[in-house]
């Protein structure tokens, strides 16, 4: 006799029902069942024949799964009822040993780290993609220079080179970010049961090896309550994919007719339904907008978690939603930065033009004057009169004459207008990490090591 005597009510099983969407976690869940088969063959649940038909069964179940034929049923709760009710089917009574020494807890935090496990080298092998283009696009731009930026205006002149390297540092992090998470979900979860352990002896070490786990969670209750290498993947996604929305707004800022600095690769912009002049950014856009909506992701799954007793709670199905759209959304906005590199045409011209605004060599003539001797605060207010001077006339700093220039101080002399000549202030930031020619070389280098170490 069944324990329930009433149907569920249909709103609660839209509520509760998750397959949905956990079936795209079929896969992971019929190698499982393989793995978990063999385990219940090893402490003598099913003899050989029985384990024989289970894997059978379970190889027809995913012949069904990968063609679109299986048979999804409106009673299957999840994928984890389906494909058991499924191998039934299949092969009869036998079928309804699969689940011994199992839980759905087990199960779906199992197939939860192998699908974060492989998504988080989904993410690693494509931010290898992009960081080559990088590295290939600031060798090819290396001596290209435009105004770098504070507060949107313009600061001191850089290299292209130099500023696509800001990039390819700030996608590398990522790849660690990405390489811990995969590493938390490499810890397997089955063979804890519903919370407490199994009353089989299962070879839990051998399964892990089989699906690719390289260790075993060593407590049942953290087992089926984890899920914090879902929340590092996301932490992870969020922030790479705020990084990319960085990268998509210079793309969108440089390509404006104000800037003129590139225009963007034909292929991921589009034109205007009514002004035919048009090309619109829309790819750097869209790597714009979609953070929040990753950054969304892992707050949703922080709050589930916050404040959940431990163990299972059904509260842990909401983790999946916010994994997955996370998982595609930064998957496509990697694919899409890759795919716009290459296309786009920098204007060399137009970025020397604006790096040539000398009141971006203000630092350096301060520097002139520290060099002679005077604290740097009081060089910053002698050459923030000169600017003010040359703002007022409506003149070029270069512009001011040689006999004025003791009124502001009697340090200067000619070689203010050697320091205002330009080139000389990209070239003089000789520091490690800087913008000059040499400095940058080394940074080329150590970024091609810190690739290739990558393997
Ligand atoms: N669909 C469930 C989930 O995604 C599977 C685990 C169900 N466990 C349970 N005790 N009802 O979390």
């Amino acid at each position: 006799m069944p324990r329930f005597e009433q149907e569920p009510d249909p709103v609660f099983w839209e509520l509760n029902a998750s397959l949905r969407y956990d079936r795209r976690l079929a896969p992971y869940d019929v190698r499982q069942s393989r793995a978990h088969a063999r385990a219940l063959h090893g402490a003598g649940v099913v003899d050989d024949e029985e384990l024989e038909t289970l894997l059978d069964g379970l190889d027809a179940v995913d012949r069904e799964l990968e063609s679109g034929r299986f048979p999804f049923a409106p009673e299957d709760e999840d994928v984890h009822m389906a494909i058991e009710r499924r191998l039934t089917e299949i092969v009869g009574r036998v079928g309804g040993k699969i689940h011994t020494g199992r839980s759905r807890n087990d199960q779906v935090a199992t197939d939860l780290a192998m699908f974060v496990a492989e998504r988080a080298g989904v993410a690693v092998a494509e931010l290898t993609g992009c960081l080559e283009l990088i590295l290939e696009l600031a060798r090819e731009h290396r001596d290209a220079r435009l105004p770098g930026y504070t507060h949107l205006q313009r600061a001191q002149p850089v290299s292209l080179g130099h500023h696509l390297l800001a990039w390819f540092w700030m996608l590398r992090r990522d790849v660690d970010r990405f390489r811990v998470a995969a590493d938390s979900a490499a810890a397997l979860p089955l063979g804890s049961g519903a919370l407490a352990g199994l009353n089989w002896d299962l070879d839990r070490a051998g399964v892990a090896t089989e699906l690719g786990f390289d260790r075993v969670v060593e407590n049942s209750i953290d087992a089926v309550s984890n899920r914090d290498f879902a929340v590092e993947y996301l932490a992870a996604a969020a922030l790479c994919a705020t990084h990319l929305s960085r990268i998509g707004s210079e793309i969108v800022l440089w390509s404006t007719s104000e800037f003129g600095f590139c225009r963007p690769a034909e292929e991921f912009s589009s034109g205007s339904s009514i002004m035919p002049q048009k090309m619109n950014p829309d790819a750097a856009e869209l790597l714009r907008a979609k953070a929040p909506r990753v950054v969304a992701a892992l707050t949703t799954l922080t709050g589930v978690m916050h404040g959940l007793p431990l163990a299972y709670s059904k509260d842990l199905q909401e983790d999946k939603e916010p994994l997955f759209d996370a998982a595609d959304t930064i998957e496509l906005s990697l694919r899409a930065l890759a795919g716009m590199l290459p296309g786009i045409e920098f204007d060399h011209e137009r970025m020397a033009a604006a790096a040539a605004d000398e009141m971006v060599a203000a630092t350096d003539v301060a520097d002139l004057l520290v060099r002679r001797g005077l604290p740097f605060r009081e060089a910053h207010g002698v050459v923030g009169g000169l600017v003010r001077h040359a703002i007022d006339a409506g003149i070029p700093l270069s512009a001011i004459p040689r006999e004025e220039l003791a009124g502001f101080s009697d340090l200067l002399d000619d070689e203010y207008y050697e320091v205002l000549g330009e080139g000389s202030w990209l070239d003089s930031k000789v520091s490690r990490g800087g913008t000059s020619a040499a400095a940058l070389a080394d940074q080329i280098d150590l970024a091609a090591a810190s690739l290739a170490a990558l393997g």
